[in-house]
């Protein structure tokens, strides 16, 4: 898949084929491509914990808040939640680039997820107390994401964000994602001019 497709495709994924389990080799072949991200000072201070079997899986979802703007929705049902997890953990004592180690971490590994056919959804909003116990987080270290990954079990529609960039359900449950157009996201710059063509 060319990277601009697999862009496209890399979706976040909330509800999942659970039943379908991940096989440990997949995962870590996830956290091999995010161990060459690019990261400050090649300091390389990110620890991963991958989650696979289903006990710990149980640990990890009722820490996990899913889906702000969705507000009628409390998270997947059982048989639709994700059947494996990455947390990813940094150092306690937060630099000014452990944010974005943390970030460009994260979109190797759904982007390498993707590519391997798996979905994934980047979660900031969970109990860290519940997390770190579940994973036994290591000493000095915070869990500050977790990558919920499964086969996907959901349909996502990109669309172009007119007023609203609030990401949304229709009545048949397929989940929209609204994004704002590439001249949007430029900013003005003289030799760079609008294209009306730049919708999906
Ligand atoms: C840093 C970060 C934190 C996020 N935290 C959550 C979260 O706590 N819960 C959740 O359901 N989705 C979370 N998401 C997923 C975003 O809601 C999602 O990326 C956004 O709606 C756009 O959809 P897309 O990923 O399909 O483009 C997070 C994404 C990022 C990058």
């Amino acid at each position: 898949m060319r990277f601009s497709e697999l862009a496209l495709k890399t979706r976040s994924i909330r509800r999942f084929k659970q039943s379908v389990r991940l096989k440990k080799e997949n995962i870590l072949a996830f956290v091999d491509s995010a161990r060459f991200a690019p990261n400050a000072a090649n300091l390389q201070l990110l620890r991963f914990s991958v989650v696979i079997s289903k006990n710990d899986c149980e640990k990890i979802f009722p820490a996990l808040k899913w889906a702000g703007y969705l507000e009628e929705w409390t998270g997947p049902e059982n048989g639709e939640r994700p059947s494996a997890y990455i947390v990813i953990n940094a150092p306690e004592e937060e630099k000014p680039y452990t944010k974005m180690d943390v970030g460009i971490a994260a979109a190797y590994l759904v982007l390498s997820a993707r590519e391997a056919g798996y979905g994934s959804c980047i979660i900031m909003s969970f109990d860290c107390g519940i997390i770190a116990e579940a994973v036994n987080t290591p000493e000095d270290y915070r869990p500050q994401l977790v990558i919920a990954l499964g086969v996907a079990g959901e349909e996502v529609i990109l669309e172009t964000a007119h007023k609203d960039i609030r990401y949304w359900r229709d009545e048949l449950g397929k989940h929209h994602v609204p994004k704002l157009r590439l001249f949007e996201i430029l900013t003005k710059q003289k030799h760079i001019q609008e294209d009306q063509n730049d919708q999906f």
